[in-house]
């Protein structure tokens, strides 16, 4: 037997129930058209989820042709369509699914004190028998019908008892325990489970499941908690988005549960390379962006900042690092530079952009590094390429910049002071007006040098991405029959403008024998 099989006979399978497309989709400002729909339903089909609940058919005609679309088209997973527990819901969702290869019918309805009295105000008798009648409906259509006591968490126990056997009884295959509101809190929520599997007739027969909200941060814990109780499908959205503060999120359970394998003896027939995609595929038509600091799949889940978590990384990846990126198909572990980055960090970063440095080199761009870095809150690896082919030109420069000071504005007159200083310490300074500030700058290095230099292109880019974004400039120089590229980097676009026109100035100067 290969490993993985034996691995998967001792343990036991969860099943991974998306909803990403129906209680995801109640996230506010998540809509999503046909397309879209569609598309999402074909990349959980990659992701290998075990159920797709593709909508809430009865809510509007459009629901109803995308979940019988994705029913049609989508195949490998189980294809659910949810209902209340009425007839004309059940109608429409058993229509949305018929075409599926599995087709799967979710009936939900109030189960606590507050919803019977206040939303359904109808008496609890009266309402179980309405559970029971529309399982017995539902089941017409297909032989996989799930049934939700919505508000679960917050109903009593021995009613639950009760409707239970009474929906598993008229032929419900899957129980679906949901905590609405986010109430429950893991240890509650677990044994809540526990006395179901012992007081309800029948649940031997079905899939007991769990619908987490995350009211109270909770949804992942209390979905954990369920399954070490009995519970074997989970619930759970893409990025963890859903009504209010959202669902569990699928990803964050998968790979908890495949991680902690030694806690969690089960598996998931997750196609976790996909995660990664899927993720930002969600975000993207959903317009919901993912948090940074989301579990997993964060722009910072693997992100390593400090210089000591650096360091340690370097020396061996388990130091502070439990889950490999590539397993959810990221790209590896980023050192993100910061000006608490360490020599060694940068060196590494370095030399994955092809540099092979001295070390007197290397403390040269470290010390630049630490002086751009100190200005800008992230140094990107971008950043730091700009930063190395700046100051590793072959050329000495003849001038550098010592001081710089610019005026413009819509009522002033542009305008540059430029002091340059030479290798032997002597400086120069000049004052110059000009169309802008950059011109300014440029006529008061031309006054001091002298020469009539041909500016014939100028080109500015963002080298690096946010507000404080590295701009690199290049501009194209002529003197006599020669031209050149000069290029700067700097977060302030008038410096690296300047510093573009230094750099192919000296290279100009060089090539034509001044010192
Ligand atoms: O949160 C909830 O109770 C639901 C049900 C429809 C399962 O989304
Ligand atoms: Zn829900």
């Amino acid at each position: 037997m290969m490993a993985k099989e034996q691995q998967q006979s001792k343990n036991e399978k969860i099943y991974l129930f998306d909803s990403t497309l129906r209680d995801g989709e109640q996230t506010p400002g998540a809509r999503l058209n046909y397309d879209e729909k569609i598309e999402v339903a074909r990349q959980l089909a990659r992701l290998n989820v075990d159920i797709i609940e593709a909508g809430f058919p009865i809510s509007s005609p459009g629901e109803l042709k995308a979940v019988k679309a994705i029913a049609r088209e989508v195949k490998g997973p189980t294809i659910c369509a949810l209902a209340r527990a009425v007839q004309g819901d059940i109608d429409a969702a058993a229509e949305a699914v018929k075409e599926a290869e599995k087709p799967r019918i979710h009936v939900f309805l109030g189960s606590s004190d507050i919803h019977m009295q206040y939303k359904l105000k109808k008496e609890p008798d009266v309402l179980l028998e309405q559970a029971v009648d529309a399982v017995k409906y539902a089941r017409r259509f297909t032989d996989d019908v799930e049934y939700s006591p919505e508000d679960a968490t917050r109903a009593r126990e021995e009613y639950l008892y009760t409707l239970l056997e009474e929906v598993i009884k008229a032929g419900a295959t899957v129980i679906n325990i949901p905590d609405t509101v986010g109430y429950a809190v893991p240890e509650e929520f677990g044994s809540l489970i526990a006395s179901l599997r012992e007081n309800v007739p029948g649940m031997d027969k079905i899939i007991l499941s769990v619908h987490c909200h995350n009211d109270l941060g909770l949804a992942v814990a209390n979905s954990l908690e369920a399954l070490k109780n009995g519970a074997r499908q989970i619930e759970c959205n893409i990025n963890g988005i859903g009504e209010r503060a959202g669902n569990a999120a699928l990803e964050e359970i998968a790979v908890a549960l495949r991680i902690r394998q030694n806690y969690f003896p089960y598996y998931t027939d997750l196609n976790f390379p996909e995660i990664y995609r899927t993720s930002r595929l969600v975000s993207k038509l959903t317009r919901i962006a993912v948090p940074v600091n989301k579990a997993v799949v964060g722009l910072n889940a693997f992100a390593h900042s400090s210089g000591i978590h650096q360091d340690g990384i370097l020396k061996n990846k388990e130091t502070y690092e439990i889950i490999d990126a590539t397993l959810i198909g990221g790209k590896a572990a980023q050192m993100c530079l910061t000006a608490r980055s360490g020599r060694a960090a940068v060196s590494d970063q370095l030399k994955k952009l092809g540099f092979s440095l001295s070390s007197e080199q290397l403390e040269t761009i470290y010390t630049h590094f630490l002086e751009l870095a100190d200005k800008k809150k992230e140094m990107y690896p971008e950043d730091l390429e700009a930063l190395a082919l700046d100051h590793l030109s072959t050329t000495e420069p003849l001038y550098i910049l010592d001081y710089l000071q610019t005026v413009s504005g819509s009522k002033s007159i542009p305008a540059a002071i430029i002091r340059l200083k030479k290798e032997d310490g002597s400086t120069f300074e000049e004052v110059a007006i000009g169309t802008g500030p950059i011109d300014s700058a440029y006529n008061a290095i031309n006054k001091i040098t002298g020469l009539s230099i041909g500016l014939d292109s100028y080109r500015i880019n963002a080298v690096t991405q946010g507000r404080d974004a590295l701009g690199e400039v290049q501009v194209k120089m002529s003197y006599q029959d020669k031209s050149i590229i000069g290029r700067g980097t700097s977060t302030d676009i008038i410096e690296a403008s300047v510093k573009a026109y230094l750099n192919g100035l000296n290279k100009l100067l060089r090539i034509n024998g001044y010192n």
